[in-house]
């Protein structure tokens, strides 16, 4: 049975499509099957895509009952990696879905059907904690927290883990943190051993061991990462 991971911080520009991404491509390096859900309406995973060259759908037709899922759903490398893609239209999901009662657990029992189809599910979500970002958590398994390594590191995080709790305790009470992934981890600054001190008191094990460096060859260290979340 495929593992679901919502990579989640309403935080903008802290790796959560970079950590989609390369992980993608670490898990998919151990042959392993991956699918990535682009759930934020303005990610630059979706804006590198056309669906009608594509001959694919949007998520957003799928999460609206217009698609199915299978529908919505290309190879990237065949057999290996494929990709569900939201688009700016996601934006329209979140309105249109205010008043349904089950507006959080679209997503969920969409990927509930095809679950057993991929080694991994990655959800990319966007900078908010709205609708979207409450659909991946109620379909996750488990969540990743990017949280990038400078001096606002703490922010919006007593939210961000009430949120968490909040689905956990109601619509998914699988929901477990898998750890907080630190990311632009710059060595040479002299405040990163204070960043990362603080970090390891506030999260203890919950910290990945694996530290993201601030512009190095990625796909090395999320192929570490990817080694230390399958252990
Ligand atoms: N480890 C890294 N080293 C250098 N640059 C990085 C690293 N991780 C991400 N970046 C760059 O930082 C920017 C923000 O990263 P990314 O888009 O992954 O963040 P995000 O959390 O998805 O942001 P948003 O909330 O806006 O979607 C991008 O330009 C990305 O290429
Ligand atoms: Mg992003």
């Amino acid at each position: 049975m495929g593992k679901i991971f919502a990579i989640v911080n309403q935080n903008g520009g802290v790796g959560k499509t970079t950590t989609t991404s390369y992980l993608a491509k670490a898990f998919t390096a151990k042959q392993k099957k991956v699918l990535i859900i682009d759930l934020d309406p303005l990610s630059s995973l979706s804006s590198n895509y056309d669906f009608s060259s594509l001959g694919t759908k949007s998520l957003t037709e799928c999460m609206e009952g217009r698609a199915t899922l299978n529908e919505c759903i290309f190879a990237v490398e065949e057999n290996q990696l494929f990709m569900a893609l939201g688009g700016k239209c996601l934006i329209g999901f979140e309105i249109a879905a205010i008043y349904s009662p089950n507006r959080e657990k679209v997503l969920s029992t969409l990927l509930s059907s095809i679950k057993g189809n991929y080694d991994y599910i990655l959800i990319d979500t966007p900078s908010s904690l709205g609708l979207l970002s409450m659909n991946a958590l109620t379909a996750a398994d488990e969540v990743i927290i990017p949280l990038r390594c400078d001096v606002r590191i703490f922010e919006g995080m007593a939210e961000l883990l009430r949120t968490i709790n909040d689905v956990n305790n109601t619509l998914n009470p699988q929901l477990t943190i898998a750890g907080f992934l630190v990311t632009h981890v710059n060595r040479e600054l002299r405040s990163t051993p204070v960043n990362l001190k603080e970090i390891h008191t506030c999260y203890g094990n919950k910290v990945f061991q694996t530290l993201i460096p601030n512009n190095e060859d990625l796909l090395v260290y999320y192929k570490q990462f990817a080694t230390e979340l399958s252990a």
